[in-house]
Parts: structure tokens; sequence; C-alpha cells
């Protein structure tokens, strides 16, 4: 690596999923209030994770062995070694909570100052976390000046009591700690930990598109998660135990094939899953790696897919549901994550949702990087663009809940003083 050049400065977002382990590197290019391609990303890399089940971790050993491959690679692109980066969180276990503080105004005057607006949100994180929970995000979503409601950003404003609502994310402890563990023993340092779904949601949505309603599915291997906006806040997240992975064993079950064969038929089929398909059109399997020639009619194959898609709608709807916003967001679903590849998942989205649906791209980043319109790359790239925001304000640091550094810093603290 070459050593005397003045490095430029990079950001690094780290998605560990249970599929693949993704890099991309970004550079901050524009000014933000423009809102066009302020991030360009540089290099993006793809390894096959290993070590993690359904979110978990399994083998930290196999786990810092997939990082350690993905962040070499990236270093190799760049020609700069990495330094920090951005983890993803992306455990089906993350639970999240309203919860509420108050607090005195502090100066005498009663003018509100960031300070004070810290200590109420502070006080929100008093609440009890689930047992063996740590807090990730604390998002303010309103505040309260003596009694009038509603208000978006109290500083500068008068009063004597201040008042926070705030959603409160936590993740499960031991899966931190593991996940922390491995990226330190890569040899790199670790910014932050971020809900991967949060910064996807902030990557392929419009601030419009937040305030109108919005929600955004990121549809992985084991697991979908799901965050909805409203007001240019978030309203609801949650994660489900059922993915892209589910149709992978649907197809080898109804197949009777392999899970390799039946991900190959996955990937490469190439006709809508509601079309009507004629009989005679038929996939060898050899032709995806069977031993043997067998020809399935493709309209089985899509009859497989349309099933198992749609019962992940169905509980995506009834995650909808639950946040009282069934059919009831004018900017509609957005759809991420590798499983949402699948051909017209979009046009059975708009139906079983009865709700607009598009597959996300990431709005305001730009490059050349062919990933860069890949569904399955919009956490890593939404990781890049989350670190940019949040390295350049403080404000917005704070508007994303970033007090959460010091529970996160209690946890890296740790695994460096262990470090080699
Ligand atoms: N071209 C494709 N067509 C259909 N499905 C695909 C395609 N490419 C990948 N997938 C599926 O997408 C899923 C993986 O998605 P993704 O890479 O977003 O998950 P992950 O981030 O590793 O998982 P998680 O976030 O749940 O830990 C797999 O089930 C895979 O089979
Ligand atoms: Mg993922």
């Amino acid at each position: 690596m070459t050593k005397n050049r003045k490095q430029p400065e990079f950001v690094t977002g780290l998605d560990i999923g249970s599929t693949a382990v993704r890099v991309a590197i970004g550079q901050v290019v524009g000014d933000d209030a423009t809102g066009n391609d302020a991030i360009q990303i540089v290099a993006t890399v793809e390894v096959p994770s290993d070590g993690l089940n359904r979110g978990n971790i399994t083998s930290i050993e196999n786990v810092v062995s997939s990082i350690a491959n993905a962040l070499e690679s990236a270093e190799r692109l760049i020609g700069y070694p990495l330094q920090n980066v951005w983890i993803g969180v992306s455990n089906s276990d993350v639970s999240s909570q309203i919860s509420k503080g108050v607090v005195a105004v502090a100066k005498s005057d009663g003018e509100i100052s960031p300070e004070d607006v810290e200590r109420a949100i502070e006080s929100a994180k008093a609440v009890n976390a689930p047992l063996n929970y740590d807090v990730l995000h604390v998002l303010p979503k309103t505040f309260t000046v003596d009694g009038q409601t509603g208000i978006k950003d109290p500083v500068g404003m008068t009063g004597m009591r201040l008042e926070v609502e705030t959603q409160m994310i936590h993740g499960p402890t031991a899966h931190l700690r593991n996940l922390t563990k491995a990226v330190y023993r890569t040899g790199v340092d670790i910014e932050d930990l971020v809900l991967s779904v949060l910064a996807v949601g902030d990557t392929v949505t419009t601030a419009r598109q937040k305030d109108l309603g919005v929600a955004v599915v990121n549809i992985g291997g084991p697991s979908t998660s799901i965050i909805i906006y409203e007001d240019g806040d978030v309203l609801h997240t949650a994660s489900l135990p059922i993915g892209s992975d589910h149709i992978t064993n649907d197809l080898a079950i109804g197949l009777r094939t392999s899970i390799d064969i039946a991900e190959n038929v996955k990937r490469q089929f190439d006709r809508n899953i509601l079309d009507k398909i004629p009989k005679r059109e038929v996939l060898n399997l050899q032709d995806v790696g069977a031993p043997q020639a067998e020809h399935i009619p493709k309209q089985y194959i899509a009859e497989i897919i349309e099933a198992r898609v749609s019962e992940i709608l169905e509980k995506v709807n009834e995650e909808f549901k639950r946040a009282e916003r069934e059919g009831l967001l004018p900017a509609g679903a957005v759809f991420t994550g590798g499983g949402a590849m699948i051909p017209g998942i979009v046009d059975l989205a708009k139906e079983a949702l009865c709700l607009p649906a598009q597959v996300g791209t990431p709005v305001g980043v730009g490059g050349v990087s062919e990933n860069l319109h890949n569904p399955a790359f919009t956490s890593a790239i939404g990781l890049v663009k989350w670190g940019a925001t949040l390295s350049k304000s403080p404000r917005k640091r704070r508007k994303f809940g970033m007090q959460s550094m010091k529970v996160a810093d209690g946890v890296k603290k740790f695994f460096r003083s262990i470090m080699p």
C-alpha cells in the first residue's frame, strides 16, 4: 500500500449479512444542499459470508475471515489501507419502543439550548431496556415545550419544561459484542453501529417521500426488515424472520433438487412471476448446474416463488396494520435487498399491499460502480451515506440518535483493551 501519498477522506460501509459481506467506499464530493450526487461510491466489494446463521454469529473465526477478505479486496481497489468503518446491524431480534423524557430548561431566561435537548433525550434513555439488550439508537420524534406539542426542533425556543418523545432501538447485547469483536479482529476501527434498515431507508427515499409516508422493505436471505416513515420521522421498524432463502428452500423441495441448484433456479428465473407462462416453456435443471437433464415447466417454478413472495408480503402488510398504515402510505413501498430482484415482485406488491411500489435505488449517490443500483447493496451504500452525513453535521447526529455512541463506545473500548 502507498504510504507517502496523502490519503483522501473515505467513508466505508460494512454490511455483514447472512448471505454476503459487502463493503462500499465513498467520498463526499458535493454539497448536501443540492441533494444531488453528494456522495460518489468509489469501490464496492462482495464476498460470500461465513459463520452467520439467521443473522446471528455462529463462528467468530469464520466471520472474521469473511470480513477480512472483503476489506482486503476493498483496500486493493482503492489503493489505501482502510481505517474506520460504519457497521450495519441486521439482526432480526432488534426491538423498538417509544420512550419519553422530560427536563427543566437550564438557562434562567428559558431559552432552550442544544444541551437541554441532549439532556431530555438522555432522560428518555432511562426506560428499562429489555434484558440483555443495548441501546442502538435513540430517535427523537417530537418535542413538547410547556405543553405545546408537535415541535420538531425546540432549540432557541423559550419555555420551562422540555419533553421529548423518542423511539428507542435496542439490539441484543451478545450480538453487538460479537459483531464488534469480529470487526476489531480484522484490525480496523469502528465509527459506529447502525441499524441497517435505518441506513437503507435513508438512502432509498427522498425527504418528500418520508414526509408523505413511505415504507422501505428490505428482503434479505433469512429475514425481511421494514421501516415506515411519516412526517419525515421514523414511525415504525420491524424485522420478520422470513426472507428470500425461504423461496430457495421451497424450490429445493418442490423440484426435489439441492439447495445450490434451487438457488440458481431462483436467481436465473427470467419470467415475471405473475405472468401466465405457456406450458411448453421449460427450464432444464442441467442449465443451472444439475448433473442430469430435467425439464421443469416455468409456470410451476413461478407458482412456487409467487406463493412464498405472497406470504412475505402478507406478513409485511400485517406489520403495516400494526403501525395503523395498512394501504395508507401515499409514497408507497420501496423494496430493497437481494430478495427484491425477483421479476414481478413489484407488481405483486402493488396488488397485495394496495400501494404504489418500486425497487429502491440510492438517492443523492453517484459513481461508476456496477453495484450502485444493485438492491442488495443498498445497505452498504446506505452506511456510507449515513456516515458521510453524520461526520459532517453534529445536529444531524442528534437527530439520528447517535447518542448511542456512548453505548457503542463502551463496547468498543472493552474490545480495544483486549486487542492483541
Ligand atoms: N438475482 C437474484 N434474484 C433473486 N433472488 C436473489 C438474487 N440475488 C440474490 N437473491 C437472494 O437474495 C437473498 C440475499 O439477500 P441479501 O444479500 O440482501 O441478504 P443479506 O443482507 O445477506 O441477509 P440479511 O440482511 O437478512 O442478513 C438470498 O436469499 C438470495 O437468494
Ligand atoms: Mg442485508
